[in-house]
C-alpha cells in the first residue's frame, strides 16, 4: 500500500491566514499571564513553530510524544508515553498544540495526564478537526479548521512518516 498527493483541502494562504487568527486570539485570552505550549509530537511541530510567531505574548514551548498510530491510516486505540515533558506544569497555563484530533483518543489519554499534574488551566488548540471520526468527547478551545472524514497528510500530518513538509494540507490517496 501506497499513498500519493490528492486534492488539496487546505491551501498554503488558507493555513496563514488561519494560523494569524489564532495567535492574536490566544494572544488576546493570555495577556496577563504567560502560557507553556505543549506540542504533541511530531506532526505538532510545524503548527507550533508557525503558531508561537503570531503570539505577541510570552510564553513558553515543550514537548511530548506519544503513538497512537501503527503507521497506518487508523487510529489503534494504543496510546503510549515515549517522551515527556521537560517542565513542571503545576500551576501553569497549559496550551496542548494538536495537528488533527481525529477518535480523540489520543488527546483524550495527553488531557488526564497533564490534568493529573495540576496545571492552573488547560486548554487544547488543534488545527484540524476530524468531528465525524470522534470517538471520546474533548473539549477543544481552538480549531484552525473542520474537516470530513479523509485521511490528510502536509504541514505536519505524514504517512509512514513522510509528506509532513507538505506546506499545504492534502488528501492522501491511498493506491493499493
Ligand atoms: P486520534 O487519537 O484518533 O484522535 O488521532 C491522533 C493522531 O493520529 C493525530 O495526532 C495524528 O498524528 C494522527 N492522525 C489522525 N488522523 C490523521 C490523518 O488524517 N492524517 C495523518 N495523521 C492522522
Ligand atoms: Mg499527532
Amino acid at each position: 500500500m501506497a499513498v500519493r498527493i490528492g486534492k488539496i483541502l487546505i491551501t498554503e494562504d488558507d493555513i496563514k491566514r488561519r494560523v494569524a487568527e489564532l495567535g492574536e486570539e490566544i494572544s488576546r485570552d493570555y495577556a496577563d499571564t504567560t502560557p507553556v505550549l505543549v506540542s504533541v509530537l511530531k506532526g505538532g511541530i510545524i503548527f507550533l513553530a508557525d503558531l508561537v510567531r503570531e503570539l505577541k505574548i510570552l510564553h513558553e514551548i515543550d514537548f511530548m510524544s506519544v503513538s497512537s498510530y501503527n503507521g497506518g491510516t487508523e487510529s489503534s486505540g494504543v496510546v503510549r508515553i515515549l517522551q515527556d515533558l521537560s517542565i513542571n506544569i503545576e500551576g501553569e497555563d497549559v496550551i496542548i498544540v494538536e495537528d488533527i484530533v481525529d477518535s480523540g483518543l489520543t488527546l483524550d489519554y495527553i488531557r488526564s495526564i497533564l490534568l493529573a499534574r495540576h496545571p492552573k488551566t488547560l486548554r487544547i488548540c488543534t488545527l484540524l478537526d476530524k468531528k465525524p471520526k470522534r470517538e471520546i468527547e474533548v473539549p477543544i478551545d481552538y480549531i484552525g479548521f473542520e474537516i470530513p472524514d479523509e485521511f490528510v497528510i502536509g504541514y505536519g500530518l505524514d504517512y509512514e512518516q513522510k509528506y509532513r513538509n507538505l506546506p499545504y494540507i492534502a488528501i492522501g490517496v491511498v493506491d493499493d
